[in-house]
This record gives structure tokens, C-alpha cells and sequence, in this order.
């Protein structure tokens, strides 16, 4: 029987007319000259995803045929709303235009991949960096320096080229890559940092809390790796 396996969904994609959409409106409208050419930046830089989607699709794949093993659980891609766009442009006090944006903002489009151990996270670091048409442009490892308040992963960008009907692009693209066990973590921790009606005495508690338990968390998968890969052999 077949096995259905969902490693990165495209069905979902975003819908480039609603991103015109939300652009009217926004903070963009007025500033930005040509609301289409915005559209279009964001039409590439979905197209950067796609590129590096790909690959890490066709790297999972390989790693299953050839070492029985898939260092991918799952990946999910996100575009930046609109609204997070404007907001970055303003806190990083950089102008509306879209030169200025596409040059400073290179988290546009991104990936988050799922792994299941925390080496498999290098693992696939090292095999999308090293093929040639990829470039690292930026690499911040939380794993090994985790921010204060214990969040764990790695966060990289890669450029990619993006061949268009008007010629050849070279694309960043964000790529965060962490453990399942990372990903809970931060799931968690991003719900209590946004609510909003918690009492602050109860959010220090529970921040406290959890950046004990990024440690613990950390230390359960490094045994339960060890485990595995003394049954990997
Ligand atoms: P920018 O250029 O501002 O995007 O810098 P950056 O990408 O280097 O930012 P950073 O590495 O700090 O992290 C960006 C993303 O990582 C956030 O949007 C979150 O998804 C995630 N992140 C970073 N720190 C935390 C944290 O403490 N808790 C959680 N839950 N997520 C975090
Ligand atoms: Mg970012």
C-alpha cells in the first residue's frame, strides 16, 4: 500500500492576489510606488521557497533510500504578512521603498524544517549548503548559543537563483531548522510571550519554567539520539 507522507504542503500556497490585496491599505500604499512590483517581490521570493523546498524534499528522500533514516519530520513555509513586513521595515528605521526592501529584508519568504534528532539538523544544514547553487548569506545557531529565554534553533539564510521568464535571480530565503522537541518548546513559549491577558507574575512563572525545561528538553533528545543510533548501528 502506499504511504502517505506529508513533508511539505502545497496546497496552501499563498495566494499573490491576496497579498495585493492586504497591500492596499497598508502602510505601503502611498509609500511604495508600484504596489505591483511589491507583489512581485513576493512572487520571487515564494519562488526561492519552492527552490529550497525542493531540495530538502529531495534530500529526505535520499537519506530515506540510502541510510533508512529520514532526517526530516515535516517542514512548514511561511511568506511574511504584510503587516509583519511594514512593521520590520519601521523597527529597523529603513525606508518604504522597495529597493531598501529588497536588499535588507530577507526573510520574506521562509522554511521551517521539523527534524527528529538534533543532528539530523546539521545534517541537513551541511547538504543544502554545500550544493552549489546555494549560498549561505547568514547563520545564527540558537542551538548552541540559546537566547535567554532558552529557545533553541537554527536559524539560517540562503540565497538561491530563481530562473523567471525575464531572467536569472538570485532569492534568500530564511530557514529555521530545530528538533520536534524544540519546535513544542517554541510553539509553547510563542503562546505565553502573546497573551495577553496572563498576570505577569504568572507569565515570569511560567517563562521560568520553561527556559528550565528547553535544558531538560535538550538532554531527553541528546539520550533518546543516542539510543537510536546505537540501534542504527
Ligand atoms: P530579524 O532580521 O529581525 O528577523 O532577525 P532574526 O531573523 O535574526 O531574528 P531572530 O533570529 O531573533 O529570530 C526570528 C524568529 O525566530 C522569530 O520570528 C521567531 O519565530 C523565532 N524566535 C526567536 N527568538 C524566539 C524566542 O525566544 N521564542 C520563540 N518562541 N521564538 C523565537
Ligand atoms: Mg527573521
Amino acid at each position: 500500500l502506499e504511504e502517505q507522507k506529508m513533508i511539505l504542503e502545497r496546497n496552501n500556497f499563498v495566494d499573490i492576489k491576496q497579498i495585493t490585496n492586504d497591500l492596499k491599505g497598508s502602510p505601503f500604499e502611498g509609500q511604495v510606488e508600484n504596489l505591483k512590483e511589491l507583489a512581485q517581490l513576493y512572487q520571487l521570493r515564494h519562488s526561492g521557497v519552492n527552490e529550497i523546498g525542493t531540495k530538502l524534499e529531495n534530500l529526505d528522500d535520499e537519506y530515506s533510500m540510502n541510510y533508512d533514516h529520514n532526517p526530516i519530520h515535516h517542514m512548514e513555509e511561511r511568506m511574511k504578512s504584510v503587516r509583519s513586513l511594514a512593521g520590520k521595515v519601521v523597527k529597523k528605521g529603513l525606508s518604504m521603498d522597495l529597493d531598501t526592501i529588497r536588499k535588507n529584508i530577507q526573510d520574506i519568504g521562509g522554511i521551517r524544517v521539523i527534524t527528529n534528532y538534533i543532528d539530523d539538523v546539521y545534517r541537513v544544514e551541511s547538504a543544502l549548503t554545500q550544493q552549489s547553487d546555494v549560498t549561505l548569506l547568514k547563520r545564527k545557531d540558537y542551538i548552541k548559543n540559546p537566547k535567554p529565554s532558552g529557545y533553541r534553533s537554527l536559524h539560517l539564510v540562503v540565497s538561491v537563483p530563481v530562473f523567471q521568464s525575464n531572467g536569472v535571480f538570485d532569492v534568500p530565503v530564511e530557514v529555521q531548522l530545530r528538533t520536534i522537541g524544540m519546535d513544542m518548546w517554541a510553539s509553547l513559549e510563542h503562546k505565553l510571550r502573546y497573551k495577553t491577558n496572563v498576570p505577569k507574575e504568572k507569565v515570569d512563572e511560567h517563562a521560568g519554567n520553561l527556559k528550565e525545561y528547553a535544558g531538560e528538553l535538550y538532554n531527553i533528545e541528546t539520550k533518546m539520539q543516542a539510543i537510536f543510533e546505537d540501534l542504527q548501528g
